[in-house]
């Protein structure tokens, strides 16, 4: 165990993409957790596009305050406990933020801590089995409601949550689509994960490209970009179409002067008679070990692959969280800092 421990604190709002110096990294003691706290050695960070929005203001969360550690979902190892239900050497996740050390009392931003199960890696933990994955589940199934023979479209196909979305997809029996950047990632959603095609937006056209692969129309958009993208797919709307509308990360670094004038096709909505909705994965806590167990189903059976892009260097946060922006992750996005089980304290 070393004795400081270095935490990235937010010292301005971002305007744009993030820059390192929108951060202080800054060096400090390690913390000695209290009565009824505990000690966490973070391992591993989630980079997520959302932490984008929580540094710009407040959104379903309040804004990361200047001054705090960047918010994150993690996974560590109690290092020490004053706390009856954690016992050092235990994995556990949390929203740790963007620090090496910290004490909890067992509740964080967004919950509790909970424990890893043990049959799960940390990868496994914040990604297939994460919020991304239950992102995927519960958006889909709960909002999408995809019935066999469905045409579905997700954009956002090679991330982490769009990748699980065209596999829950193709598992329910329908026909997927996916749309990514890049022919490279455009193959691994078709050869990997099993989409019947993938469109490369990079290279234009989606709208008809969408059109040529389903010219009955799409039943089902799983919306993780939004701009252009989304405007492509609501060319594309089949009779009473459901829009689960995830994310758009193509706006999350837009100024007030940036923001896109607005959607072309959004009366197709109502032409279609289609249903666009909007949802916050944390709303469906109550319901994640369902999710859970439903993923894990489709993994047993093999029909659920994931792809991790692990980065390495706890100075590395920054340029990390915009991999995400810059389409570089393949897959979930994490930075390792340290490989469990750590020395106790
Ligand atoms: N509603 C919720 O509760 C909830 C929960 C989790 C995630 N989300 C949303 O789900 C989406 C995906 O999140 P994730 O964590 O799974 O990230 P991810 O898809 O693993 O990574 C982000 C990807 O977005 C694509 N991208 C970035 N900028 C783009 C742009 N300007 N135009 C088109 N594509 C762009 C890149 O892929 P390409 O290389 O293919 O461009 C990049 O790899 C985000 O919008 C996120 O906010 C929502």
């Amino acid at each position: 165990m070393t004795d400081t421990n270095r935490r990235w604190l937010l010292k301005s709002r971002p305007q744009g993409a993030i820059k390192d110096s929108d951060f202080d990294l800054v060096e400090t003691d390690i913390p000695t957790p209290g009565e009824g706290e505990f000690l966490v050695r973070v391992t591993h960070l989630s980079f997520d596009p959302t932490q984008r929005g929580w540094l710009g203001g407040d959104t379903y969360l309040p804004a990361v305050r200047i001054g705090d550690p960047v918010r994150a979902g993690a996974i560590g190892q109690v290092i020490a406990s004053n706390h009856p239900k954690f016992r050092p050497g235990q994995l556990v996740q949390g929203t740790f933020g963007w620090q090496e050390y910290v004490v909890s009392n067992g509740m964080t931003e967004t919950g509790p801590v909970s424990a890893v199960h043990p049959g799960i890696t940390p990868e496994q933990a914040l990604g297939i089995f994460g919020i991304t994955g239950l992102t995927a589940w519960f958006g889909l199934t709960d909002l999408g409601k995809p019935q066999p023979g469905d045409t579905v479209v997700v954009s956002g196909a090679a991330g982490a949550t769009g990748s699980v979305v065209v596999q829950v997809a193709k598992a329910m029996g329908c026909k997927v689509i996916g749309i990514a950047g890049g022919p490279e990632k455009c193959a691994w959603v078709r050869d990997v994960a099993g989409a019947d095609a993938c469109i490369d937006y990079r290279a234009g056209g989606v709208a008809a490209a969408i059109r040529a692969e389903a010219p009955k129309g799409v039943n089902v958009v799983f919306e993780n970009v939004g701009g252009e993208i989304f405007d492509a797919a609501l060319a594309n709307l089949a009779l009473r179409a459901r829009v689960v509308l995830c994310g758009g990360i193509s706006s999350y670094n837009d100024t007030a002067e940036d923001r896109s004038p607005g959607l072309r096709n959004y009366m197709n909505i109502t032409v279609m008679r289609a249903r666009v909705e909007g949802f916050i994965v944390l709303d469906y806590a109550p319901r994640f070990a369902e999710g859970v167990q439903a993923l894990a189903a489709l993994r047993a059976e093999g029909k659920l692959k994931t792809a991790e892009d692990v980065a390495h260097g706890f100075e590395n946060c920054p340029a990390t969280l915009r991999r995400l922006f810059e389409g570089k992750n393949f897959g979930k996005q994490l930075l390792k800092l340290a490989d469990p089980p750590l020395p106790l304290a």
